[in-house]
């Protein structure tokens, strides 16, 4: 197994902490604001707070053709489209007062994103995205800031779940901006450790560290998360209006990008998220341990510089069943993985122990092999993978 313990530490390993660790690595994905008063946009005064939402919900960009990188269009787009098919935000290239200019800003191996609407009189607003972020959940996440949003990690309850090794105070003012506490923005929805905005734990002495130890392979997540969608839904006031009809089940609530579908909590699928998704299996535990294999071959896409991987996931799902009031218990026996990274950002499995499936619940990967409890039935299992051929032994029974 190659570890790999996420490709954008070793660089900032090699960088001084200066300005340009501004949207420091944990993510590589940062965010920046053009001069210090356009801080206010993460505050909401209530009254303002209309200024920082795109107007009609419509976000108008270009990507420049001068200085952005073409070749990093497609996980921009295909990011756009998953945020654009769960929720009323729509992306268009049409002409506007204030669009986004897409940038590759090269001299930085991070991206970064202006948040919200900047509708201070000027006609462009920045958006970077370069090859070191090749991935549609990074782009994402940077999109998600141009919605105006911060990361989760700012949430003013964020000191229930997180803790930091360093002072914050004693970080040079634009590091800080990535870890200051915004106590005005509006909580919209519980937090979760699997939050995209949420950046990773890692060993580095800035990094946000877990509460819960279960969870910390589950920060820094590149896969859009139940509640993120929510999150934006609830600030844009998507929605469905009254019930058309539809019922959706498990958590999942009407998509307001398609009234007819609901957006369900991960592990769910169907028009109203009573189904497992595709591919996958329902299996039944019994009292003795049962194995299955799942191999998920994401192949890689070819570059010029070697072998990469893709920039998006492909999944399968399990749902394994069992008596009503039986503990199941479940364990990935063997993991055979491309790369790992303390992350789970090139692969990995989470099992759906959380009995509120609304929640991310703790993400394996790394020859992680702890045994994984759940009360509920079915528990889901979900594997995931963007690189190569990975392979997990899943052996579950029930108590
Ligand atoms: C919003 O949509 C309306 C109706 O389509 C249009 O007249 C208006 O110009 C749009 N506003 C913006 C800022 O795009
Ligand atoms: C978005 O929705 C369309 C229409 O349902 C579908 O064809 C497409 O695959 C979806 N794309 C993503 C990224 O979810
Ligand atoms: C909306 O969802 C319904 C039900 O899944 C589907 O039949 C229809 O094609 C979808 N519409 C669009 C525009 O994707
Ligand atoms: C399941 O896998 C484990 C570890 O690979 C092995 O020890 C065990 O014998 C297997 N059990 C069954 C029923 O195949
Ligand atoms: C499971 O436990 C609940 C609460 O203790 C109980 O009400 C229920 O009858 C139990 N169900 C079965 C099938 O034993």
């Amino acid at each position: 197994m190659n570890l790999f313990i996420l490709f954008l530490s070793v660089i900032l390993l090699k960088e001084s902490v200066s300005e340009e660790i501004v949207a420091h690595f944990p993510t590589r994905h940062g965010l920046r604001h053009r001069n210090r008063e356009k801080r206010q946009v993460l505050l909401f005064p209530n009254k303002e707070q209309e200024l920082f939402k795109w107007p009609n919900n419509t976000v108008h960009y270009y990507f420049d053709e001068y200085e952005f990188d073409m070749s990093v269009k497609e996980p921009v787009l295909l990011a756009m489209e998953m945020i654009s098919n769960h929720t009323c935000i729509k992306f268009t290239t049409e002409p506007s007062d204030l669009v986004i200019k897409m940038i590759s800003d090269d001299s930085k191996n991070y991206c970064y994103a202006a948040i919200g609407h900047q509708g201070r009189g000027d006609t462009t607003q920045v958006f970077s995205f370069n090859a070191a972020c090749y991935s549609a959940g990074m782009a994402a996440h940077e999109l998600i800031h141009s919605l105006g949003f911060i990361h989760a990690h700012q949430r003013s309850d964020r000191d229930q779940y997180l803790k930091f090794r360093k002072d914050l105070d004693s970080l040079d003012e634009e590091y800080r901006m990535q870890y200051d506490i915004y106590k005005d923005q509006e909580i919209l929805v519980p937090y979760d450790y699997g939050s995209i905005m949420q950046y990773i734990d890692t060993a580095d002495e800035y990094a946000p560290v877990h509460k819960n130890r279960f969870m910390r392979k589950a920060m820094g997540s590149l896969i859009i998360a139940y509640y993120d969608y929510l999150m934006i839904n609830k600030y844009y006031e998507c929605s469905c209006g009254e019930n058309n009809g539809l019922k959706c089940l498990n958590d999942g609530y009407p998509n307001p990008a398609n009234c007819s579908q609901c957006n369900c909590p991960l592990g769910f699928g169907g028009d109203d998220c009573s189904q497992r998704p595709e591919p996958g299996a329902t299996l039944e535990a019994k009292e003795e341990w049962q194995n299955t294999t799942i191999a998920l071959d994401a192949g890689y896409r070819e570059e010029i510089a070697g072998k990469r991987s893709q920039f998006d996931y492909i999944y399968h799902y399990l749902w394994i069943t069992a008596p009503a009031n039986k503990t199941t218990e479940i364990r990935v026996n063997s993991f055979k993985e491309e790369k790992c990274s303390s992350n789970c950002q090139f692969g990995g499995v989470e099992i759906k122990t959380n009995p509120d499936p609304k929640l991310t619940s703790p993400r394996l990967c790394c020859d992680d092999t702890t045994t994984q409890r759940s009360l509920h039935t079915p528990t889901i299992v979900m594997a995931f993978n963007s690189e190569g051929l990975d392979e997990y032994t899943i052996s579950y029974r029930y108590k």
